[in-house]
């Protein structure tokens, strides 16, 4: 038996060092950053516009919001002449696409652009995911002090950013003891505290590894908000209508979104009055039978109740075979989760059940939708969006209360990751050269089939 199967969780796709590992006191910060001007320049690859900015460590960035990919900031990197500051050790983080959207300057939200000096371009730092652990915690002269006694935090606490454009493709991340807080302070500052990620080389422990506590905050959250929203658009239906069964309908259903959106659909307790369904409607693989090998394994890891292909989906004479396939008569497809855009939209929507809802919440195919005026005038269709990142701003506790819920999904065993799905990179902190990593990095943006997920690998064998 491999030790992927035996595995509660993916640790074992990261190379650990547990033995003679040794860390020096942490000098400076190494950043993937990425420049304004390069960002709309479409003859360049996304993996063409990255470079890396090394920051002392006694700094700390500003972070500042904006809606433009142009705005910049007067604040420059400071040092906290102040207080006390925590030093975080990055473990992992994601290459999500809307990262990548940020760096080509076609997204909703950025970070405003640091600059320097007058001769250096204005930047940014990528990412908006990832995992740390607390390195130590420094004065303002940078000597190593205690923890706080009131603290409830400690040297090895896991920690992930609740605010958004902070910049997670770092090594080390420096930042203000008073931006950390524990769940005892309701989860509401910059930086919470997630305990009891499995760090074992095994992940023998428990289900919340490494990678589930790393994608846990964006792919997870949303799937968690959808279930959510399922279940609330259900029970109000169900208030007037007899129907036996409520139904999910989401594209890109080979997504992560989609893949931990159904498991934990189907995780829960059946309603003793109706049952919650979903089905996936996924791109067609090379051959027919490999979409079949294909559909076969999605049904049965991610437990969706249907899988259709996109061609079937949007082909008006499959409506008959769809509607016998959910027992239309006895279900109500209210909700649909989109991810594409384009004429898959439009699928989604021709497939649901009067007065139902279209999700947007990505636009992975870069096409605009193209709804249908009936489904409007006669149907009643609403097409709403759904961003995780303003969801959390609204609502300051939500993050580490859906943080905690999916870690006790995934320790219960209800929610997998698939290790085949991701592809690890390792930023070797001791050995690569800038140009290295470099290069690692921009592979893995270019990467097609597999999610690419940076693992920082800190410590070597003596
Ligand atoms: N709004 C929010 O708050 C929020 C939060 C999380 C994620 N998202 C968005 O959700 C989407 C999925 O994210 P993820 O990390 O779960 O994705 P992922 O795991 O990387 O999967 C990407 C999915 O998109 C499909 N896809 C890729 N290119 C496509 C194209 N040109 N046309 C149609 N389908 C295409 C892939 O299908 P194949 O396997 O067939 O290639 C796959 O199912 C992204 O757009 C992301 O930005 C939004």
């Amino acid at each position: 038996m491999s030790t992927q199967k035996i595995s509660k969780n993916c640790n074992s796709l990261f190379p650990m060092v547990f033995q003679n590992s040794s860390l020096k006191k942490a000098v400076i910060s190494k950043n993937i950053i990425y420049y304004s001007e390069d960002q709309k320049d479409p003859y360049v690859k996304t993996s063409e516009k990255i470079d890396i900015f090394d920051l002392p460590i006694n700094k700390i960035l500003p972070i500042e919001n904006s809606t433009s990919s142009k705005a910049t900031t007067n604040s420059k990197p400071k040092t906290n002449v102040s207080g006390l500051s925590v030093i975080l050790k990055t473990l992992a983080f994601p290459l999500n696409p809307s990262d990548k959207n940020q760096i080509d300057g076609v997204y909703g939200a950025y970070a405003k652009k640091i600059f320097l000096t007058d001769k250096e371009k204005p930047f940014s730092v990528a990412g908006n995911e990832g995992l740390f652990q607390i390195n130590s915690f420094v004065d303002s002269e940078g000597n190593v002090q205690d923890a706080p006694e009131e603290a409830n935090i400690r040297i090895g606490d896991f920690i992930v950013p609740r605010i958004n454009n902070s910049g997670t493709w770092c090594t080390f991340k420096t930042i203000k003891y008073d931006q950390i807080v524990s769940q005892q302070s309701n989860g509401e500052a910059d930086y919470v505290k997630i305990p009891a990620v499995d760090t074992s080389y095994c992940g023998n422990i428990r289900g919340f590894g490494i990678l589930e506590a790393t994608t846990a905050s964006v792919n997870g959250c949303t799937a968690y908000w959808f279930k959510k929203e399922f279940e609330r658009l259900a029970a109000k239906d169900h208030k007037t209508s007899k129907t036996k069964n409520y139904y999910a309908i989401a594209n890109a259903g080979n997504s992560q979104v989609v893949k931990i959106f159904n498991q934990i659909v189907k995780s829960q307790e059946s309603n003793e009055n109706y049952n919650l369904k979903t089905v996936a409607i996924v791109r067609d693989r090379e051959t027919p039978e490999a979409t079949d090998k294909f559909i076969a394994h999605l049904k049965e890891s991610t437990h969706s109740d249907i899988v259709i292909t996109e061609t079937q989906s949007q082909n008006r004479e499959f409506k008959t075979e769809f509607k016998k396939m959910v027992d239309f008569d006895n279900s109500n497809i209210i909700m649909g989760l989109n991810a594409v855009g384009g004429s898959s939209a439009r699928g989604i929507e021709s497939k649901l059940s009067n007065d139902g809802t279209v999700f947007t919440y990505g636009g992975m195919s870069l096409k605009g939708i193209t709804a249908s005026t009936t489904a409007f005038i006669f149907r009643n269709i609403k097409y709403l969006g759904l961003w995780i990142t303003k969801k959390f701003d609204q609502n300051k506790k939500l993050k580490l209360s859906y943080l905690f819920r999916l870690r006790a999904l995934y320790n219960s065993g209800h929610l997998h990751l698939d290790p085949n799905d991701y592809e690890v990179i390792v930023w070797d902190v001791k050995n690569d050269s800038d140009s290295k990593i470099l290069k690692k990095i921009s592979v893995g943006l270019e990467l097609k089939g597999k999610k690419p997920i940076v693992f920082v690998k800190h410590e070597r064998k003596n």
